[in-house]
């Protein structure tokens, strides 16, 4: 695996790999990697010739300074991770390669993402998408990928991404990967890593909530099965629901009937303590 450090180097091993007609993989990461991760990895690696991973912790996605502040890093940990599960190269620029100047020095840049954007994400973490926008698109113009790997752990974001390519007129195809848990049922994350050990003793209680609720959803309302989630959570010491959406998986509109949409997911973020996790949850399938 080659460690790939500038955009220039990037360029040059693109090119090169273009010209032995390889088909190329991005999956793009923030680091402190787990097996949610590599399990996106495993499948570009599975499916790709080569498979390039970007390891960048990217400032303008961070709506709170200390969220930024507080993200874990461990890129010796990444880096052999992702040796072993046979990624071709990684990307690892630092914050003045990718931003030249600084944040602020950057070219004012408004990217159309619809409403996908606006609503639970987009409107606790105002700003989020803008700055997962901005990086995405410059991490799909500087690889070139033919596909680019996300996990359905971050549901919004991945509409938005496609909405993202479609209003920037980017040739890319994406591909949604299943969620990965632990054994109790937690969604893996690299914030799980700052959980004390009482509260990741009641993390799982976020996703049993939301798998009991899926057999309750088909004798009850979406505005019950809605506040039974929201209840049962607020119940557990050190948790508080933050938004609990249940939604037609194509737009993210919120729906008031089951029957609204052939395709309905829960999206929830939940603090646990400081820690804010986020799952999402299929009560229809397409
Ligand atoms: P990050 O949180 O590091 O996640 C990188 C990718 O791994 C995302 O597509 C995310 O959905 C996926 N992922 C995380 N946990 C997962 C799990 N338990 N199961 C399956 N997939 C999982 O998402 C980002 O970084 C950033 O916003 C990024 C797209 C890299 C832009 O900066």
């Amino acid at each position: 695996m080659i460690i790939l450090r500038t955009i220039d180097e990037v360029s040059r091993y693109v090119a090169e790999q273009r010209q032995r007609g390889a088909s190329i993989g991005l999956v793009p990461t923030m680091g402190a990697l787990h097996a949610g991760h590599i399990s996106l990895v495993e499948k570009c690696v599975s499916e790709n010739d080569v498979t390039i991973v970007s390891v960048f912790v990217n400032p303008t996605q961070f709506n709170n300074p200390a969220d930024l502040a507080s993200y874990p890093r461990k890129e010796d940990d990444d880096f052999r991770l992702l040796s072993a599960a046979g990624a071709s190269a990684v990307f690892a620029p630092g914050v003045e390669e990718i931003y030249p100047g600084g944040i602020d020095a950057q070219p004012e840049h408004h990217f159309e993402l619809g409403m996908a954007a606006e609503v639970m994400e987009g409107k606790y973490r105002p700003g989020h998408f803008q700055g997962v926008a901005q990086i995405v698109s410059k991490l799909f113009r500087m690889v070139t990928p033919d596909r680019a790997y996300f996990g359905e752990k971050d549901f919004q974001q991945i509409a938005v991404i496609r909405n993202m390519i479609k209003s920037e007129g980017i040739k890319v195809d994406i591909v949604a990967c299943p969620i990965k848990r632990a054994d109790d049922g937690l969604a893996l994350s690299s914030r799980n890593a700052l959980l004390t050990p009482e509260q990741r003793e009641v993390a799982p209680e976020i996703h049993a909530a939301l798998r009991n609720s899926v057999e309750y959803s088909k004798t009850h309302s979406v505005r019950a099965t809605h506040d039974s989630v929201v209840e049962r959570i607020n119940a557990v010491p050190h948790m508080e629901v933050e938004y609990f959406e249940i939604v037609d998986a194509r737009t993210l509109a919120a729906i008031d009937e089951w029957e609204e949409s052939p395709w309905v997911v829960g999206c929830i973020t939940v603090y646990c303590g400081k820690v804010r996790l986020i799952d999402n949850i299929a009560y229809r399938l397409p």
